[in-house]
């Protein structure tokens, strides 16, 4: 029996790796039309340009794609890493154009990026920034690429700027404070997973690209997979690899619904695993938060939430002494009379005693404080 499952399925290479390998790459409809609009931003000098979709439905495949197209047109700084504060991305940007550092000033750096501009422009070749993971860049960063944006000639934009990421960039992009930057936005596309019949599609030319178009893998096991991955190319490439997994272990050459089944079970629990370590790092994170552990929005959050709790604490003070000072208070209860101090009644007369008119010492405070009379002077 053969020692891997490639050996076993007559596979050369491993057809359901999980990276964005152009070699590949499978054009389905909506990847064609997302292609497109890419181009169509570049080519005519669009600006800005939003390219989203739901994670591993296959956006940094196509930009990987997109920048092997356009290598020898364009000069292009992909920045995957986008955590970056604005000082930051321009240095990264700056680095990936290969722009020399002659001086520390902002403004000699900007001269010199200016510069890069317009050579390329003069040579007809695009210049464009495309960030992967947008959805992380801070506030602060996305303006800093508005004002790069705003670097053009009275003719033409000199910079293309693609932001790439997960839906939430959109929401993002849709609030008060970025509202200047997403009315620049001209070209937005939304990335869709695969439907049923691609996705079936998709699992046969990625086994055909691995070298074996004969796989038996039946019709009903790659709906199963369609409806287990929601046609997201990243889960169809788990659940199909821990597919052959299973029917490879039990030495069956014919794929089918059972082994997608084990198969998914498998991803489900690494995925349970891989929750409960999510969980576990937000729960020492959460430990370990502090103001200057956290990110510039945090920061910003938490002194936001800080300073609006000074500021009630502080109005509340001054409401409280200005109640002191003007007299103004809550009701009071009334002022209780000061009971003067008691003295034992002096011994009755044998005679008063006798005929009951004061019983004992107890009754006479009594009615001494219900009266809120000066004290009697029992004699
Ligand atoms: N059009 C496609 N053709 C071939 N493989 C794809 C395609 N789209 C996605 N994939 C596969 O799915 C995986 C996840 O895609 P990726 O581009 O990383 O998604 P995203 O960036 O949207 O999270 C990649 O490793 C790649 O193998
Ligand atoms: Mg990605």
């Amino acid at each position: 029996m053969s020692s891997n499952y490639l050996d076993f399925f007559n596979l050369k290479d491993d057809p359901f790796r999980l990276t964005p390998d152009i070699d590949y790459f499978y054009n389905s409809p909506e990847h064609s039309t997302a292609l497109l609009s890419l181009e169509y931003c570049f080519k005519e000098k669009e600006g800005f340009c939003l390219l989203t979709g739901e994670p591993g439905t296959g956006k940094t495949t196509l930009i990987r794609l997109f920048v092997d197209k356009w290598k020898d047109r364009a000069e292009i700084a992909l920045i995957m890493t986008p955590r970056l504060s604005p000082e930051e991305f321009f240095l990264a940007v700056l680095e990936d154009f290969k722009i020399p550092l002659i001086s520390r000033s902002k403004n000699d750096q900007m001269k010199a990026f200016r510069d890069f501009l317009l050579k390329h422009a003069a040579n007809n070749r695009r210049v464009a920034i495309i960030v992967d993971e947008a959805q992380q860049l801070p506030d602060t960063t996305l303006e800093e690429l508005r004002l790069l944006s705003n670097l053009e000639t009275e003719k033409e934009k000199l910079l293309q700027i693609i932001l790439v990421g997960q839906p939430e960039l959109r929401t993002m992009l849709g609030s008060r404070l970025l509202r200047q930057l997403n009315q620049r936005i001209t070209v937005r596309v939304e990335l869709l997973p695969l439907t049923q019949a691609e996705t079936s599609d998709y699992i046969s030319t990625r086994l055909t690209h691995g070298g074996n178009s004969t796989l038996p893998l039946n019709q009903q096991a790659k709906d199963l997979i369609f409806k287990l991955s929601g046609g997201k190319p990243r889960r169809i490439n788990l659940l199909t690899t821990r597919t052959l997994m299973s029917a490879f272990l039990e030495g069956s050459r014919e794929v089918t619904v059972s082994h997608v089944n084990k198969g998914a079970a498998d991803v489900m629990a690494c995925e349970i695993d891989e929750e409960e370590h999510s969980a576990e790092i937000a729960r020492r994170r959460k430990r370990k938060s502090s103001y200057f552990g956290a990110n510039p929005r945090e920061k910003r959050s938490m002194f936001t939430a800080t300073t609006v709790i000074i500021v009630m604490a502080i109005l509340f003070a001054a409401a409280g002494y200005a109640c002191y000072y003007f007299g103004i208070g809550f009701p009071t209860a009334p002022p209780q009379p000061v009971a003067a101090p008691i003295m034992p009644p002096p011994a009755p007369p044998p005679a008063a005693a006798a005929a009951g008119r004061i019983s004992s010492a107890g009754q006479s405070i009594q009615s001494i404080r219900s009266s809120a009379k000066p004290p009697l002077n029992v004699k």
